[in-house]
């Protein structure tokens, strides 16, 4: 897949696994990196679909309709895509949290959805709930902070609480954080988002 590397600090810490939303780039959501964790490694990735000139992380039939084989499809490429990353980089594949925006954060979610070992915690901005009745892994303890916006007209805010219900129900530790600006990604989300990773994973630092 299309992507940026860089190395942080210490390739033992934190990578920071970022996924833009839907029409944006590997490059869009590098600034939230130095806002979150500016000594983490980064591995930015560009979404594989192109929808009318836009990239995706997986297709969809209408907006918030996905195509679920898609879904399946790029969430298991992502994840192998990941694998051969640490292997290539020589990044610690255990220590893998994403951050996703919207299309980035739903795949970012599917991956929790699939696989017990894919991510080390998220970042979830403005996310749904990906694909329903699947049975989770087990999550206990996995830290996710989902952002999400009381008057998003993209994901209703209905579904990040049920989001938080699947998530949390599953074992994980989310914190749900609300906003009042739509769908967008403002500088008071980047900041609490910032703030619960320091929280989170203040143990992973490499200093
Ligand atoms: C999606 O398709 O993943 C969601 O509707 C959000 C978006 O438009 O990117």
């Amino acid at each position: 897949m299309k992507h940026v590397f860089k190395k942080g600090k210490d390739l033992k810490g934190t990578t920071l696994l970022l996924l833009h939303g839907t029409g944006g780039s590997e490059r869009d959501l590098l600034p939230l990196a130095d806002a979150i964790d500016p000594e983490a490694n980064i591995l930015s990735v560009l979404g594989n679909i192109n929808e009318n000139g836009m990239a995706r992380f997986f297709k969809r039939l209408s907006e918030g309709v996905f195509d679920l084989e898609d879904l399946k499809f790029r969430t298991a490429e992502l994840y192998a895509f990941l694998n051969e990353s640490a292997r290539e980089y020589g990044f610690d594949r255990s220590k893998v949290v994403a951050v996703g925006y919207s299309n980035g954060a739903n795949i970012a979610g599917s991956l929790l959805f699939h696989y017990q070992d894919a991510l080390a915690g998220a970042i979830l901005h403005h996310p749904m709930v990906p694909i329903r009745e699947l049975e989770l892994p087990d999550m206990t303890g996995l830290p996710v902070f989902i952002g999400a916006g009381t008057n998003d007209p993209i994901c209703p805010s209905e579904e990040s609480s049920e989001l938080n219900t699947l998530l949390s129900g599953a074992g994980a530790e989310v914190l749900l954080h609300w906003e009042d600006y739509g769908h967008q990604l403002t500088a008071p989300e980047v900041k609490a988002a910032a703030d619960w990773y320091a929280e989170s994973f203040s143990h992973n630092t490499s200093n």
